[in-house]
């Protein structure tokens, strides 16, 4: 439950523009039941200034099964550097058994990333947030022009908010641009994850992300056989709606 005094038009009005750090702080002095959605890049700056407020915040991660080694790596890094716990979240072993037996490992390339994110991520995560009062995420509007452009601060969840219970999402990152976040991580000797010094920027699953050239934009190196307009794997499905 949220403090009883949370006002979500209010309050994304007034924070509208202020740093991440006031943000979270927010977030956290207004909801317990609360967790931040790790997925293992540069969103560890989440993880830095929440586990400096409360050395005790709720981390998840949607493991896939599919990230490359080195994010399972840096996940640990994360864990061990920061002394918190991250839950590692599964998708349903036989809804994945039954979609690899029937297409392979790499149906994604044939007929689209839907499906497989669905299995592997849509639905760990909304049985995740069914519990949760709120998350708190590391999109942001530079991250994708064609979706994203738009994400606001904070915001009642379009996509797993149900007729029973009301679902907020905090984006602190929304305004920051991937020069403040690198900044961030420099001047705080905040860890990252080895991929970044492969020419990774955007980081997802293996088989669906690639290195980005010179001048590319980050999402380029997403899903880069899909329509840039559809690349929302479901997450944040809201944002297609904009
Ligand atoms: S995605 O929807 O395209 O995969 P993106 O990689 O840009 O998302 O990350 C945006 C935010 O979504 C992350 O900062 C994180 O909060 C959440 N997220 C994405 N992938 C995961 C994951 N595997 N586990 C947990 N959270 C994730
Ligand atoms: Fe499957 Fe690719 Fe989606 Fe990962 S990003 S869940 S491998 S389609």
């Amino acid at each position: 439950m949220s403090a009883p005094e949370f006002n979500l038009e209010k309050l994304a009005t007034e924070y509208e523009d202020r740093s991440p750090v006031a943000i979270i702080k927010m977030a956290l002095e207004n909801f317990n039941n609360i967790a931040i959605s790790f997925s293992g890049a540069e969103d560890v700056i989440l993880i830095d200034i929440a586990s400096k407020i409360n050395p005790d915040i709720n981390v998840f991660s949607l493991d896939t099964g599919r990230l490359h080694a080195e994010t399972y790596r840096f996940i640990e890094q994360v864990r061990e550097h920061y002394g918190i716990k991250i839950e590692a979240l599964s998708p349903d072993a036989e809804s994945i058994q039954k979609l690899v037996k029937e297409k392979g490992l790499y149906s994604f390339y044939k007929d689209g990333h839907k499906e497989c994110c669905g299995i592997r991520k849509v639905i760990p995560l909304r049985r995740k947030l069914m519990n949760l009062d709120a998350w708190i995420t590391g999109q942001r509007k530079d991250q994708s022009p064609d979706t994203r452009n738009a994400v606001p601060v904070i915001e009642r969840d379009a996509a797993f908010s149900t007729s029973e219970k009301e679902l907020i999402k905090f984006n602190p990152l929304s305004n920051w641009t991937s020069t403040d976040i690198w900044e961030y991580i420099r001047n705080n000797d905040v860890p990252f994850n080895a991929l970044h010094q492969q020419g990774f920027i955007s980081i997802g699953c293996e088989p669906c992300t690639r290195a980005v050239l010179p001048n590319q934009h980050e999402r380029e190196g997403r899903w880069w056989w899909e329509e840039a307009t559809q690349k929302e794997c479901g997450l944040h499905e809201g944002n297609l709606k904009k």
